[in-house]
């Protein structure tokens, strides 16, 4: 059967359009009013803010006659039953929360467009054979507690209590302590782990992040591999003294060597070797971070991510040890510890092949690619086939907050995450 000789799945002629992009639009908004003070969108992990998005977005979709639930880590889950109890459910959806000064569409886009297309298939009258649910994850943002995807985790089986005690923010507040404080249970952690029994296939659409759709003037990508992430935390120690009567060569500075390892971790990424490896320090915490004083220590985090995973752990091992003879011709002490480890994930060919069936069925133009960013699918795939449709990032640009996707846009993707479920429903 060739791609094109299948028929939209939803009825709509090449070109036209079943999501509302004003009603997208409306529940963009509505979220994007979330938000704590600063600059951009900060709906942080594991916040009051965080849950009244949840909140908002679970009234949504009770008003649309599902069940709603929210688990143990905060994942609000809503159930729309289909007519066959005998099938596992086929979920959709996204996360809430954003990084610090982050966009408005980062995981959120997702969300509404899940929730639009429950709408147009209540509209319809269009009953599917196997249960729909939408999900929104709790926590996909590692900017606070270093690991990404913590809901998502927790729902795969991929996180436990013994983590959650054990990761900190840069405030020294565990994860535990972060989820008691918004009614959560971290005890109760393994309560939130699904059944893959009871699941078929999750479908995520997310705005792409990167500017390969932008370039090429393309609306839909479907993801065929999600990068992997290796996060380091690095403690650097010197000698804290007086700027002014501590001469050049009696000193050991710790942000002076810190300056070096975000250097090397740029080098080593753009080394021939490691072509394709992407290397940030995004975070320093300097100590005592005074005009006068030689910064006695500094805490600093690298990511590195890769689609590549033997290239992404030997681009950590390098830029570590390479770290580690900077800190020792310094006179600096330095501790490192793996903060989060996450392979990189080639999703099921099988699902990948209905999203493209669907974009191709409704005369989307699209394109295969990978995805530099980590996901909720890349947990849930673990224990249920999972697919990700990618809509464009103006300028490529995310985790700011000139992010940006138009709402027709997010209707050209909702569009194919429909006509994805329905061709599932139809085959699975
Ligand atoms: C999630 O946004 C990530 O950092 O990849
Ligand atoms: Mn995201
Ligand atoms: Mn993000």
């Amino acid at each position: 059967m060739t791609l094109s000789a299948l028929p939209p799945s939803s009825g709509l002629a090449a070109g036209e359009r079943r999501c509302d992009e004003r009603r997208i639009a409306e529940m963009l908004d509505a979220i994007a009013a979330i938000s704590d003070a600063g600059e951009g969108i900060n709906r942080i992990a594991y916040t009051a803010t965080e849950r009244r998005a949840h909140a908002l977005v679970a009234g949504w979709l009770r008003d649309l006659g599902a069940r709603v639930s929210v688990d143990a880590v905060g994942n609000t889950l809503a159930e729309f039953a289909g007519t066959d109890p005998t099938l596992g459910a086929l979920g959709t959806g996204s996360h809430l929360d954003s990084v610090p000064e982050g966009g408005a569409f980062d995981g959120v886009a997702g969300v509404v467009a899940a929730i639009e297309v429950m709408r147009t298939l209540a509209e319809d009258g269009r009953r599917l054979r196997h249960p729909l649910r939408v999900i929104a994850f709790a926590a996909e943002e590692g900017a606070r507690f270093g690991q990404a995807c913590l809901g998502s985790k927790a729902a795969a089986g991929l996180l436990g209590t013994a983590d959650a005690h054990e990761l900190r923010d840069l405030d020294g507040i565990s994860l535990a302590d972060a989820m008691s404080g918004v009614g959560f249970d971290p005890e109760r952690m393994g309560d939130a782990a699904w059944d893959p029994r009871e699941w078929s296939a999750f479908v995520e659409l997310h705005i792409e992040q990167g500017r390969v759709l932008e370039t090429e003037a393309i609306g839909i990508g479907i993801v065929d591999v999600i990068s992997g992430s290796t996060r380091l935390r690095m403690d650097l120690a010197g000698r804290p003294s007086h700027t002014g009567g501590t001469p050049m060569d009696l000193r050991a500075d710790a942000l002076a060597a810190a300056a070096e390892v975000v250097l090397l971790a740029e080098r080593l990424a753009n080394d021939a070797r490691h072509r394709g490896t992407r290397a940030t320090v995004g975070q320093l915490t300097v100590k005592p971070n005074a005009v006068t004083t030689i910064p006695g220590h500094v805490r600093l985090t690298v990511d590195v991510r890769d689609v590549d995973s033997d290239r992404q752990r030997e681009t950590a091992r390098d830029i570590v040890r390479e770290a580690s003879d900077v800190c020792a011709r310094r006179g600096i002490g330095m501790t490192m510890r793996v903060i989060g480890d996450i392979s990189p994930v080639v999703l099921p060919v099988r699902l990948r092949d209905i999203t493209i069936r669907a974009a191709a069925a409704l005369g989307r133009p699209y394109r295969v690619l990978v995805s530099g960013a980590s996901h909720d699918a890349q947990m849930i795939n673990d224990i249920i086939p999972s697919a990700m449709i990618f809509v464009p990032s103006r300028n490529g640009i995310s985790h700011d907050c000139a992010e940006w996707t138009s709402s027709s846009q997010i209707a050209d993707g909702a569009d194919v995450l429909r006509a994805s479920l329905e061709l599932l429903d139809r085959e699975r």
